[in-house]
């Protein structure tokens, strides 16, 4: 019996411990940034609920001896169609950082994507991470020689695309922010940030989306992926209008994204807005989806919707938060675990067996 009752205390088993540990380690204000929404945060907790509001058609007696969780995108194999997501600011959650959230992406075998308003330049997760396809998150500053100098660095330190998030002109309204008065600390570095506004800012986040071109239009897409050697993936497209002029103007994958709840409350969920998104792009890039993917069932959802991949955003933070590198890669895994017997039970041997007809 004590036996049974030790295996009933075990460590975390899903993404919902994670975010229950996270809870009770971070401090409240960090704690209200990472979870934060926009407004009434209806997009935020939307974008969970559409996930429930989806069901999973199983065929049966179909040979399941042998599942992979594997695929490609953008040519890169990994492991789990899930990538980590672009999230300011790692080291407030756990020493370890961006450069520990790189590495536990590389250890679980995926693409770790490094935010613009990171606490380590390109560099730094360069230099102490083990080489494993990366992206880099642009915000493209009103101050071009910084935006520059960030993609520079990223190709010289070989990151593998250049995501650009375009639905974040400014901050949407955080009132958990507002309430809090959040900012970062000062013993923080956010490199890309002091480079625009000097050493020893204390920015909060409206005053670091400030630093962001709202003039930015389509042209300046083109004029990305005409200038950089990397492919640039358009993150932040919310209609098929859009997803068809990213295509038109060089964008070479699309992230379905809303940030996540935290920009323009009251816009549709992810997942409700991807059919339309893979409709318009018709094959012609890869369209990849984040928020609210909590479960190895939200991916196989968001795989039969359309979805190359998925990314997630505070589910990894969480375990950054809970027990570092560590913690971070022990989300990724469980993920792929819950993945795996998702594809098994739905007869699907990979995600590339998913389709259209194993969701409702
Ligand atoms: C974000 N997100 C984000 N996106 C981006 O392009 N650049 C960024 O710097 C950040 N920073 C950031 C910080 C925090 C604390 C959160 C929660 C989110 C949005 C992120 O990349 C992603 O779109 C959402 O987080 C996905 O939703 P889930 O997985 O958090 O539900
Ligand atoms: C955020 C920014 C950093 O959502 O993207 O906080």
């Amino acid at each position: 019996m004590a036996e049974r009752i030790e295996a009933a205390t075990a460590g975390p088993i899903n993404l919902a411990d994670y975010e229950a540990l996270a809870a009770e380690r971070l401090e409240p204000g960090v704690l209200d940034y990472y979870a934060g929404g926009a407004g009434d945060e209806r997009t935020l907790r939307d974008n969970v609920d559409a996930f429930a509001r989806r069901h999973l058609r199983p065929r049966v007696l179909v040979d399941v001896s042998e599942v992979s969780t594997s695929t490609t995108v953008l040519g890169a194999e990994i492991s789990l169609p899930v990538l980590v997501a672009p999230t300011a600011l790692q080291r407030l959650a756990h020493p370890d950082g961006e450069p520990g959230m790189a590495r536990a992406a590389a250890a679980a075998g995926t693409i770790f994507t490094l935010s613009t308003l990171a606490t380590s330049r390109p560099a730094e997760v360069a230099w102490h991470a083990p080489p494993a396809p990366r992206w880099f998150q642009l915000y493209a500053f009103r101050d071009t020689a910084v935006t520059r100098a960030l993609c520079d660095e990223a190709v010289e330190h070989g990151f593998d695309a250049v995501v650009l998030t375009v639905d974040a002109p400014r901050a949407g309204r955080r009132e958990r922010d507002l309430r809090s008065g959040f900012a970062v600390p000062p013993e923080v570095d956010m490199p890309a940030v002091r480079a625009a506004l000097g050493a020893g800012a204390c920015p909060t986040p409206a005053e670091f989306f400030s630093l962001v071109d709202t003039s930015l239009s389509w042209r300046a897409l083109e004029e990305l992926a005409d200038d950089l050697p990397l492919p640039v993936v358009v993150k932040g497209i919310q209609t098929a209008q859009d997803a068809a002029l990213a295509c038109d103007h060089g964008a070479a994958a699309v992230v379905v994204s809303n940030h996540g709840g935290r920009q323009l409350d009251g816009v549709a969920a992810s997942l409700d807005v991807l059919p339309e998104v893979v409709d318009a792009v018709g094959g012609r890039v890869e369209v990849l989806i984040d928020g609210g993917v909590r479960r190895g069932t939200d991916v196989a959802v968001a795989l039969a919707l359309g979805a190359r991949a998925v990314l997630i955003g505070r589910p990894p933070l969480w375990g950054l938060a809970a027990a570092g590198e560590a913690g971070a890669r022990h989300v990724l895994e469980l993920l792929r675990e819950e993945l795996r017997l998702a594809l098994l039970l739905l007869g699907c041997p990979s995600p590339a067996h998913v389709t259209r007809g194993h969701v409702s």
